[in-house]
């Protein structure tokens, strides 16, 4: 068993779909009950602003409500006692990795509890709407936006999260359907560059075929019983 030190871990909605926050695609998903070109795209922002708006604000009010599981808070244990190194590269827009107790999170679609001022490209901690345009902290412009990655833009922090892929002996993605690039193709380098790979899913993901392994079932089981494994108390 080739000896694990550096561990990538990617996560998508599915983490936090026990907590109450819909996944995007599935029964009921959010993209079932929006199109995505009306609220997830600069397009649909420079067309229809305040729906656009009114889409996040409703988004940002509800993750506040909602409280981290145990897939969250295990992951928190594993970044906290792993003596290894460990990046926990997630696709969601919450904050339930962070208040389930990790600390290294990389959001590389962005967060609801930013606003991003397209005047002065500063990003500040909001948790209140924004679709009576209020002025930005930095600036006083009342040109805040989402500070959320939509369809059509750039993921951020992409040369970090290649650099880890390159040095992981360990690739584990956890509640992601796989349907999304970038995020959808880090298996894929994972494994070409020699990592293993590990899906933890309720479904086997569009990327299946590339994982050494696949353990189905809701996140909540499946990965504290994992990280009981890894740190050995399984
Ligand atoms: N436990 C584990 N996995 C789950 C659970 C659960 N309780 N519930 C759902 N899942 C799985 C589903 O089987 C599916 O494979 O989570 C996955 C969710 O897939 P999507 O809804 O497509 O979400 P995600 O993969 O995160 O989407 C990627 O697409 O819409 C964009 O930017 C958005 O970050 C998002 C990206």
């Amino acid at each position: 068993m080739q000896q694990i030190r550096n561990i990538v871990i990617l996560t998508g909605a599915g983490i936090s779909a026990e907590s109450g926050i819909d996944t995007f695609r599935g029964g009921g998903g959010l993209w079932e009950q929006h199109r995505v070109e009306d609220v997830a795209t600069p397009e649909a922002f420079a067309r229809d602003p305040d729906l656009v708006l009114r889409f996040y604000d409703m988004r940002r009010a509800a993750i506040q409500e909602k409280q981290p599981n145990a897939a969250h808070t295990a992951l928190a244990r594993l970044e906290a006692e792993w003596p290894g190194n460990l990046l926990l590269v997630t696709q969601n827009v919450d904050d339930l990795h962070e208040r389930g107790g990790s600390r290294r999170v990389l959001h590389m679609h962005g967060e609801h509890l930013n606003a991003w001022c397209t005047s002065c490209d500063i990003r500040s901690r909001w948790t209140g709407p924004l679709i009576d345009r209020p002025a930005c902290p930095a600036c006083a412009a009342p040109t805040l936006r989402p500070d959320v990655v939509w369809f059509g833009e750039m993921p951020y922090r992409m040369g970090e999260i290649y650099a880890a892929l390159r040095e992981a002996d360990l690739f584990v993605s956890i509640g992601t359907s796989g349907a999304v690039y970038p995020a959808a193709g880090f298996v894929q380098n994972a494994r070409e560059l020699g990592a293993r790979t590990l899906e933890l899913n309720l479904e086997r993901s569009q990327g299946s075929h590339w994982f050494h392994e696949s353990r189905l079932g809701p996140a909540t089981e499946v990965v504290p019983a994992w990280v009981d494994e890894m740190l050995g108390f399984a």
